[in-house]
């Protein structure tokens, strides 16, 4: 392995390998899970254009305590990152950076209160990308990436590790407020996800179903009294229209959750709706129809 010290990436699944091939010059190397043995981790990526490019990123179930990573972007699904943080963290010296991009919330809030002198980030991404096997990386559309500190020691360094991650092509923005963004893009997945998950369908033939058209207005209102009750603005009526054109904007998208149901794979509803469920009932909110979303989602990957 290469004398410079690695960006470790934690997760080799789509986001992984994307960040891995975005960072080839800076030494990326995954840290697998435990029963897995070190070795490369070789696929091709098929970019926008469709041109296809190589890439091979060792990787290795241990951390190189030699040689401590510079970077640590952790890339799991929402209900792996923690325990994948665990056995590392403490081995980490307590200056590296660690880059959570989890989708939906309450995974990340729970990573940096339990290590709260670290210097802890979360990202948001609308970078799509997919695995139609384990050898392909597929680009599905140019995204940006808003990143902030969640730990005071995170806010001092987000600005830099921003311009360290930022590329002309994918631009990475830091984010003074990133629970914002992670709110916002909390409401447009509440809004896309479960729907295509339930109806079984792409994103955008959610848009003429009876379920989603009978039930969106009352799920942006939940959404929208609970984010003002957590201090943030979410008028209804622009939720609903966001949802709508996301929907719209990635119609022939099937939703990571869709995705997930069809490998009978478990979903990340609890850091979804779930997630908006638990807050709500904290400020003693309503949500009958993220109950009633959370509870479907459910049934279809017995969780
Ligand atoms: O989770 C997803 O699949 C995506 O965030 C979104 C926006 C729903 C598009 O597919």
């Amino acid at each position: 392995m290469s004398e410079q010290p690695p960006v470790l990436i934690v997760g080799a699944g789509a986001l992984g390998k994307l960040w891995a091939a975005r960072l080839s010059g800076s030494n990326p190397q995954f840290l697998y899970r435990p029963q897995h043995s070190a070795g490369m981790t070789r696929y091709q990526r098929l970019d926008l254009a469709g041109h296809s490019h190589h890439h091979a990123i060792p990787g290795s179930p241990t951390l190189e305590l030699g040689c401590p990573p510079t970077a640590v972007l952790v890339t799991t699904k929402a209900m792996d990152a923690r325990s994948a943080l665990e056995p590392l963290i403490n081995v980490l010296p307590p200056t590296v950076p660690v880059v959570l991009f989890q989708n939906g919330m309450g995974s990340q809030q729970a990573i940096a209160s339990r290590w709260p002198d670290h210097p802890i980030l979360a990202a948001s991404t609308t970078e799509g990308a997919n695995c139609p096997d384990r050898n392909t990386l597929v680009q599905a559309g140019r995204g940006e990436t808003w990143l902030g500190g969640l730990t005071e020691a995170g806010k001092a360094i987000a600005a830099s590790m921003a311009a360290r991650l930022h590329t002309d092509d994918s631009p990475v923005h830091h984010a003074p407020d990133i629970l914002y963004r992670l709110w916002q893009k909390l409401a447009v997945n509440a809004g896309i996800n479960p729907y295509t998950a339930i109806l079984a369908c792409r994103n955008g033939d959610i848009l003429q179903a009876p379920l989603f058209q009978g039930t969106i207005q009352p799920l942006c209102q939940e959404v929208s009294a609970l984010m003002t009750a957590e201090g943030y603005p979410g008028d209804p009526t622009e939720l609903e229209a966001r949802i709508r054109q996301v929907a719209t904007a990635t119609a022939n998208n099937l939703s990571s959750m869709r995705q997930d149901v069809m490998a009978e794979r478990a979903t990340e509803i609890d850091f979804i709706n779930g997630f908006i469920v638990t807050q709500s009932i904290h400020h003693g909110l309503p949500v009958p129809v993220n109950q009633m979303l959370v509870a479907q989602v459910k049934q279809l990957t017995h969780q």
